[in-house]
């Protein structure tokens, strides 16, 4: 596992469009893996921004997102809203080809993604308590697409996106730790001194109780943080 420090998020956002641009250009039908959340918006932005200068062609790309909210009641909280409005409003991707995962579509999800003939870079952020997708501690290695039940953590770190705690959805359709590690390369994202105890648990021991310590095991994963985010591993 590789980590590259960016204290400028321009810079660190940057440099990660350009790894996902780079893939597009050298395969325009590459299958990307997609976060929502914080950590990823402005990494989107320059996306937006380097595609429109570079006249990149996302017509032929596919991309599955990692999670969903269940029983959502506003729709401008769903993810899906939050992908149009950050990133697939602003390039020519088809909508028919941004999936997510849903209740109707839980059986199938992983199934289509291999048709699609898998992921070829995936995108993640990171909960302050390890999460990646809404994988909480202690979900299985070989889990694949499943409902989840989100932690009172995780509903109280949502919460600021919403009107009341009580508005926040308690349980989400996510793809599991199997699916995730499945992806050919993983760029995750994490800044910020809330994130620094679970990026320290990352370069631990790969366990359960810390999903995104699976990175540990891939082949090709990189974490981009900021110094705070980096503070407790030892130099
Ligand atoms: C969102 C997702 C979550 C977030 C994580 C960090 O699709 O999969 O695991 O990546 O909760 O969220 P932010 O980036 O808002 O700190």
């Amino acid at each position: 596992m590789k980590l590259v420090i960016i204290n400028d998020q321009e810079v660190r956002a940057e440099t990660i469009a350009k790894e996902i641009l780079s893939l597009v250009k050298e395969k325009p039908n590459a299958v990307l893996g997609l976060a929502t959340g914080s950590s990823p918006i402005k990494t989107y932005q320059k996306v937006i921004e380097l595609a429109k200068k570079d006249n990149i062609d996302f017509s032929n790309v596919t991309s599955f997102n990692l999670d969903e909210y269940i029983n959502n009641p506003d729709f401008t909280q769903s993810y899906r809203y939050f992908m149009d409005t950050h990133l697939f409003n602003f390039i020519n991707i088809k909508k028919e080809n941004t999936h997510f995962p849903s209740l109707e579509g839980l059986k199938t999800y992983d199934e289509e993604i291999k048709k699609a003939g898998g992921v070829d870079l995936q995108l993640l952020g990171i909960g302050a308590d390890g999460h990646i997708g809404f994988n909480e501690p202690n979900t299985p290695f070989d889990s694949l697409t499943h409902i989840a039940d989100l932690t009172e953590k995780t509903i109280q770190d949502n919460s600021r996106f919403f009107a009341s705690i009580k508005d926040v959805p308690t349980q989400a359709v996510t793809r599991g730790r199997q699916s995730i590690r499945n992806a050919k390369k993983i760029i995750l994202i994490a800044t910020g001194k809330n994130k620094a105890l679970a990026i320290e648990k990352t370069f631990g021991k790969v366990n359960e109780a810390t999903p995104a310590s699976l990175l540990n095991r891939h082949p090709d994963a990189t974490i981009y943080c900021d110094e705070e985010a980096a503070s407790l591993l030892k130099k």
